[in-house]
């Protein structure tokens, strides 16, 4: 099988390559990424069978004869951060939706099947305390550039499965942690500002929640509604893993050697969703998923080891996300 993974640079689409070719070994694969501030060549180069593409997915002449070489496309190439969309949208309009246009229409035309990956955001947020979590049939109310692009990107491939009969399946996850995560998401944002001594830094009162999972089960779901998922469906992924991000500042803190309330609270973000959460009913009892990284706080401590063991990976970066985050008040 010869797949094609668009942001396959990325951190997310980086784990699943890598695993990719520990668990496929008889495939190839082509990875499809702009390397953008978030994409890395050096994540995916000289693994075997892996070849990367430099290349926009907003492109028509590029992504159409890679779409045609391959049996299978998944789709992660995205911008992906809800801050950065506040500042500036339309990137996100521009990767997230004229992006998988291009793909879905590449996939009609070469008839490859296609795996596109969303987020929970899509859904918009729930109270603290609304006894429900997010299912496939929870309706679409997204809050930001960010999620609304997503949201976008995911009807898109609804109407091409349904219209032109496109063999495709949709996937919404919740907050993925682990290795590869660029610095300014939250948790390697603050493992990264603890290595250089400076206080972790909570938005608003902090008590915003997030269903955290480990990067590698998000990828072993993927797999199993790629192989025995149902074209047309959608699938919600997440492990249970709901905290709230004090919780898990005072949890880093400990981890990490300092006072669990050795935090700062600073400006919270415009339209900062409250809380997500996923029930994962569907894709645990259809298709037998299970979440292997059930204890957060040993993922936590992995994720820790492997920024302070990749320091070389993220310092390039530090600095310039810092500013960023400065020059908006932080
Ligand atoms: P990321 O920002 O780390 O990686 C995205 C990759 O896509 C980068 O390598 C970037 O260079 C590439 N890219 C962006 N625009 C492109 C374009 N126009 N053409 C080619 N490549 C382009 O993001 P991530 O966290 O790995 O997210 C991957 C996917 O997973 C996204 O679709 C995101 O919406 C989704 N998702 C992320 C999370 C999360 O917690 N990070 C949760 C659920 C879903
Ligand atoms: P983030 O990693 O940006 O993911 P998302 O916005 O997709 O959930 O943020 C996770 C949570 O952490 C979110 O509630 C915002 C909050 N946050 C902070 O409190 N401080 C920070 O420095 C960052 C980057 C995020």
């Amino acid at each position: 099988m010869h797949i094609l993974i668009t942001g396959g640079a990325g951190f997310i689409g980086t784990n699943f390559v890598r695993t990719t070719v520990e668990t496929h070994p008889g495939s190839t694969i082509t990875v499809l990424d702009k390397i953008g501030y978030a994409g890395n060549p050096a994540n995916v180069e000289g693994l075997p069978g892996v070849t990367l593409v430099v290349g926009d997915i907003a492109e028509k002449d590029i992504v159409d004869p890679l779409v045609k070489a391959a049996d299978l496309v998944v789709h992660f190439a995205a911008e992906s951060h809800n801050d950065n969309s506040l500042l500036d949208p339309s990137p996100f309009i521009y990767s997230n939706i004229v992006g998988t246009f291009n793909i879905l229409e590449a996939c009609r035309k070469y008839k490859v099947r296609l795996h596109h990956i969303s987020t929970d955001e899509v859904y918009g947020d729930l109270a603290l305390d609304d006894p429900n979590a997010f299912t496939d049939a929870t309706p679409y109310m997204p809050s930001s550039p960010y999620s609304a692009s997503k949201a976008g990107s995911d009807m898109l491939v609804r109407a091409w499965v349904r219209s032109f009969g496109v063999e495709a399946t949709i996937s919404n996850c919740s907050n993925n942690y682990g290795p590869y995560q660029h610095i300014e998401k939250f948790i390697p944002r603050m493992i990264t500002n603890r290595i250089d001594g400076v206080r972790p830094k909570l938005y608003g009162d902090g008590l915003n929640v997030r269903d955290w999972i480990h990067v590698l089960d998000h990828n072993t779901a993927v797999w199993a509604i790629i192989e025995k998922g149902r074209i047309g469906e959608t699938y919600l992924i997440g492990a249970d893993g709901e905290m709230n991000n004090k919780n898990v500042v005072m949890l880093l803190n400990e981890l990490m050697g300092f006072a669990p309330d050795d935090y700062e609270h600073v400006a919270d973000r415009a339209g900062h969703d409250r809380r997500y959460a996923i029930d994962n009913t569907k894709l645990c009892e259809e298709l037998g998923w299970a979440p292997h990284f059930v204890d957060f706080r040993s993922g936590l401590e992995d994720t820790i080891e492997w920024y302070r063991s990749n320091e070389s990976w993220w310092r390039a970066a530090k600095a310039e996300t810092e500013a960023k985050y400065a020059a908006q008040g932080q």
